[in-house]
């Protein structure tokens, strides 16, 4: 990647029913989106036309009734190698991603499974490497309980070395591999993926998820929201990375994003307020975790305004959701109160003067909505997009959908033109696997090397 001019990376981050919390209820979605194979193959197509490195299908292990009253789409849906398989068959170009969380596999399955995606995509096949949300999932997987992050990670990492290793034996060289949590023969009954190593993923918080990147992964997926928090994980992966003996440069670094555009800006904060209208809101009482999900299947606040009164450091407990913000709270809240006002404003371009007044129920949405997000023409969503970029808080985005397909339509027909109008976007694949995407060479195969050593 440091060989050729810098490039933005775009990937779609594929939740069927729509990423924001009503984007199943808007109008234009399709109800049974997320077991209707064609829909699948026809989103990806879409994102491919508009040359996206990636689609991506994050995944879990365990079922929760909860999702039914945000992402109805994840609680019930198929299994990522299977649909991956399906997907790439009906695209030449654009990078599958399927999700496999090592707490609850197997290297030399995992292996396999990714060599044959591999093989029958013709280099398009990447494993997003995450070591588990679910809690629950332990109850699915004759585990007594969800392992903590240090043993969770202990064990990544030994896994990823010992896949590695796998696609690497090319059907024929041993791996003969014993360690703390595996021993594996080898070699694996498949030839080396035409990637040599499928594209490595990997999406985490804590500290051992930042090293698992800086030193295993070609992509990260990052959570951060704000750009001074991003530019902060940013400048840190790479340094690791370095410590490892890589060039920042190889890790592209992708936070989501989910971008409602349309032709004007008025019309794209109507479409926001639309599926904001849509999200139902909790009976006032206290402010306690609900029990839903929120952004990123991080359990979410209440939406009532005992959360925001407890946000903001502003009692606004006895005020009518629907009426405008009184401009004294916004003079007496707290830093993150300010910083919700901002934001609410950057996104809805309403205040608390003039004429487009901020309401509370804004307040409630804004507290506990969806995460990262721009609103706006193609013009405004692009400047988002390319000053993240610039100021390197983003080597590119995972681009959340929020209801599918028209958002997904919206975002390649208005904003990628614009971004390749400025030259920061391709406006072809200059190959056909995911690797040329991204600008990587083939690894080397550290077997054969290691047995030319040994001659
Ligand atoms: C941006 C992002 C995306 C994630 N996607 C998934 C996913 O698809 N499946 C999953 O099981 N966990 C997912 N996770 C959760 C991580 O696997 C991990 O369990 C969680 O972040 C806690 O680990 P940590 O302490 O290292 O962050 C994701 C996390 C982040 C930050």
């Amino acid at each position: 990647m440091s060989k050729r001019k810098r490039e933005l990376h775009l990937g779609l981050m594929f939740w069927a029913g729509g990423t924001h919390p009503s984007g199943w209820r808007h109008p234009s979605s399709h109800a049974d989106a997320a077991f209707d194979i064609a829909f699948l193959q026809h989103v990806t197509q879409l994102a491919e036309k508009a040359k996206f490195d990636f689609l991506f299908l994050g995944d879990r292990l365990a079922s929760d009734h909860r999702l039914q009253a945000t992402n109805p789409s994840q609680m019930s849906r198929l299994e990522p190698f299977v649909s991956g398989a399906s997907l790439a068959a009906a695209t030449s170009h654009i990078g599958i991603v399927a999700t496999a969380n090592p707490t609850y596999y197997d290297p030399h399955n995992v292996a396999r499974l990714f060599a044959s995606l591999d093989h029958l995509s013709e280099g398009r096949a990447s494993w997003n490497l995450v070591t588990g949300a679910d809690e629950i999932a332990a109850a699915n997987f004759s585990r007594e309980a969800h392992w903590d992050t240090e043993k969770r990670y202990d064990w990544a990492d030994e896994f990823v070395s010992v896949v590695k290793g796998l696609w690497d034996s090319d059907a024929v060289t041993p791996l003969d591999h014993k360690g703390r949590y595996f021993d594996v023969a080898g070699p694996l009954n498949i030839r080396r993926p035409p990637q040599g190593h499928p594209v490595i993923l990997h999406a985490g918080t804590s500290d051992r998820s930042r090293e698992l990147g800086a030193r295993d992964a070609d992509v990260i997926f990052a959570g951060q929201a704000d750009i001074e928090s991003a530019k902060a994980y940013y400048a840190d992966i790479k340094a690791r990375a370095r410590k490892y003996g890589r060039d920042g440069d190889e890790i592209a670094i992708l936070p989501g994003l989910t971008p409602i555009v349309a032709e004007t800006t008025e019309e794209a904060v109507a479409i926001f307020d639309q599926l904001n209208a849509f999200i139902a809101l909790d009976a006032e009482g206290d402010a306690g975790e609900a029990g839903r999900f929120g952004s990123l299947g991080r359990m979410g606040k209440r939406r009532n305004l005992a959360a925001v009164s407890e946000a903001i450091g502003v009692d606004v407990r006895d005020r009518d959701r629907d009426a405008a913000v009184d401009p004294q709270v916004l003079a007496d809240a707290n830093e993150p109160g300010r910083r919700l006002f901002a934001d609410i404003t950057r996104l809805t371009r309403r205040d608390v003067h003039g004429a487009n007044r901020i309401t509370y129920r804004d307040l409630i949405i804004g507290l506990t909505g969806i995460g990262a997000a721009v609103v706006g023409n193609a013009r405004e969503v692009a400047d988002h997009i390319e000053l993240w970029f610039e100021e390197r808080a983003a080597d590119g985005f995972n681009i959340f959908p929020a209801y599918v397909p028209a958002s997904v339509e919206a975002f390649t027909s208005l904003v990628v033109p614009e971004l390749q109008r400025r030259g920061i976007y391709r406006t072809d694949y200059s190959g056909r696997s995911f690797r040329d995407h991204l600008g990587l060479a083939k690894p080397e195969n550290s077997l054969a090397r290691r047995a030319a050593a040994a001659e």
